[in-house]
């Protein structure tokens, strides 16, 4: 703390984001990156524009970017809004359609960045706890409030609510903006992109982080109703009007056109999490339904906190929340066949031990 710093930011409570170790040779499954690279014709993309072109400023609406998402999803490209990860799309989202006092609805368990936008732009957060079985109790999500946000698949529970679960929320809900974060849906959820159309109050978010391989580059995005949209870049164009450079547009727009790459990927990372929730299964743990690219377990007889460490001096980093009702779980992000079998490995060792 200085003296220097405003009230304002002595009274922020930052995101903390997974650990990104100096050390090359660590087994890396603790932030949910794509184990495989991204497609190389987003590497030739990048490199085409490495040139004196860089002396100019990036087209500040990023259009041939939108152009390829509208495309790819059908809609219009006054429908599709980008931004600098799919955090800051988040952030502008909070800042540009959630209502001040009303609160904004999120699950218990959920993407822990969504209290911290609350916290920075003042918003109430209001919590809603997960069933039993950890699955979103849908008919919760009513009354007033100034918005609503989930992850679907949620995070970090990986878990899916299905379409109808979401047009129900939308429709009990029809004065507010629901947002749904489909930061993982593409390992094996459906996206509600489709309904855009039907309900102007539903924003989907979507990020280029985890399948499209390029957590590095940061790209994200949001589509819905233009009006929505519209807000959206109204809050972007009094902050940054730059968001997304020219390396990050040429390459976000190859990596939506190489179809085939993206497949393979997210079809072995979704091979390998059910061998790696099975193998979990076999080791004892309680390995919650994922269909994102990790997994939630719980071991009925091992600290988490405990496993988490000793994993961690078998070189293998995993992700442990300090969070009551997962305090006994960890969140493993789904590697290689090799990087898992690491895992297992490591695990099978400290169990035994
Ligand atoms: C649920 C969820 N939403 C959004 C994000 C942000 O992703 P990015 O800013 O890399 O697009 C993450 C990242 O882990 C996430 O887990």
């Amino acid at each position: 703390m200085s003296r220097f710093w405003s009230p304002f930011v002595k009274d922020l409570v930052p995101y903390v984001p997974g650990e990104q170790p100096k050390l090359d040779n660590l087994i890396k499954l603790n932030t949910n990156e794509n184990p495989y690279g991204p497609s190389p014709k987003v590497i030739d993309a990048i490199r085409s524009q490495l040139d004196d072109g860089l002396r100019l400023y990036p087209a500040p609406n990023a259009d041939a970017l939108k152009d390829s998402i509208a495309s790819y999803y059908g809609v219009s490209s006054a429908q599709v809004f980008v931004g600098n990860g799919s955090d800051e799309v988040l952030a502008h989202i909070f800042h540009a359609l959630f209502q001040h006092g009303k609160p904004v609805l999120m699950p218990d368990i959920s993407y822990s960045f969504y209290p911290v936008y609350c916290g920075l732009y003042g918003i109430e957060a209001r919590v809603l706890p997960l069933a039993e079985d950890f699955s979103i109790r849908v008919e919760d999500y009513r009354g007033a409030n100034g918005g609503i946000i989930f992850p679907n698949p949620n995070a970090p529970t990986g878990m899916l609510l299905p379409l109808a679960g979401i047009e129900q929320i939308l429709q009990a809900n029809p004065d507010s903006v629901v947002v749904v974060d489909e930061a993982y849906v593409d390992f094996g959820g459906e996206t509600a992109i489709a309904l855009v159309d039907r309900y102007p109050n539903l924003l989907v978010t979507q990020t280029l982080s985890k399948s499209r391989s390029l957590a590095g580059l940061r790209v994200g995005l949001a589509v819905g109703h233009a009006d929505l949209i519209e807000a959206l870049e109204r809050v972007k164009n009094s902050f940054n009007s730059y968001p997304l450079d020219r390396l990050a547009i040429v390459g976000a727009v190859a990596a939506f056109e190489d179809q085939a790459w993206f497949e393979q990927c997210c079809r072995a990372v979704i091979d390998s999490r059910e061998q790696l929730s099975a193998a979990l299964t076999q080791l004892g743990f309680e390995v919650l339904p994922s269909a994102a690219n990790f997994v939630l377990a719980r071991h009925p007889q091992r600290d988490a906190a405990q496993l988490a460490a000793g994993l961690r001096e078998r070189r293998v980093i995993v992700r442990h929340f300090r969070q009551p009702r997962i305090e006994q779980f960890l969140r493993i992000t789904v590697g290689t066949p090799e990087q898992n079998q690491a895992l297992l490995d490591a695990l099978g060792s400290l169990l035994n031990g």
